[in-house]
């Protein structure tokens, strides 16, 4: 997440997210990078109205020019952006317009279906957030997305899944784990029905999460997030 206030500072060997005044409204400027439906968006534009984070969505960037998301960032005032990766001649290039495009907020993935370049992932780090549909480290990395991710769970016969937020680094799916929430998988899910549950779940710990990161409440050493002790309720709840 990014912008003239909201950064990442040393501290030691401990990176420290988030505005440097917390208390400044606006201080987070989120681009969220989409692909598909946007219901995660809509969580993060929804708890931004209700006033949950210190900031607000500056701009939506879509991979698929006929996706909902675009109609949902209208819909909410929010620029919103098409960027078809075919309309490039490659990915460096497209990334580069990407980076144009986002590069005075913090970011946000939801269900964006392209793997960033290495040039990307260096000029947001510790300013960068994904939500995966299940409990990384498990059922994650590269062809793990949508309903690929569900169908492995179902088909290994683990008793738990769940989704999980984290800071993204080179590593897919491989980058630090801010938040997790665990969902029960039943004897009669099919993909849809475990698919449902946990986006249910992902809606609130997205915009959780982007809250923590935007009230300077997250501090990372290597692969390790610490949360600011004062949060642990919210975390718990
Ligand atoms: C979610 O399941 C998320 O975990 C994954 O992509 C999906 C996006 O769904 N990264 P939506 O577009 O937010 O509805």
């Amino acid at each position: 997440m990014t912008n003239g206030n909201a950064e990442t500072r040393k501290r030691g060997n401990a990176t420290q997210h988030g505005p440097d005044n917390p208390g400044l409204r606006d201080s987070v400027r989120i681009g969220v990078l989409v692909s598909g439906h946007g219901t995660n968006l809509q969580a993060i534009l929804d708890a931004c109205a209700r006033g949950e984070i210190l900031g607000r969505v500056a701009v939506v960037v879509s991979s698929n020019p006929k996706a909902d998301a675009l109609e949902r960032a209208r819909r909410a005032g929010i620029p919103a952006v098409a960027l078809t990766p075919r309309s490039f001649p490659d990915r460096a290039t497209h990334d580069a317009r990407l980076i144009e495009v986002l590069q005075a907020h913090d970011v946000s993935l939801a269900g964006f279906l392209r793997i960033l370049t290495p040039a990307f992932i260096e000029q947001f780090r510790g300013r960068i957030m994904n939500i995966h549909p299940a409990l990384l480290p498990a059922f994650g990395g590269v062809g793990m997305y949508g309903a690929r991710v569900h169908e492995a769970v179902l088909a290994r016969g683990v008793k738990v899944s769940g989704c999980t937020v984290h800071f993204v680094d080179e590593s897919p799916d491989g980058g630090p784990i801010i938040l997790q929430a665990v969902v029960h998988v039943r004897d009669d899910d099919s993909v849809e029905s475990l698919a449902a549950r946990i986006a249910e779940v992902e809606h609130r710990l997205y915009p959780l999460a982007i809250r923590l990161f935007a009230e300077g409440r997250l501090h990372t050493h290597g692969k390790h997030v610490q949360i600011a002790r004062d949060a642990y309720e919210l975390v718990r709840s």
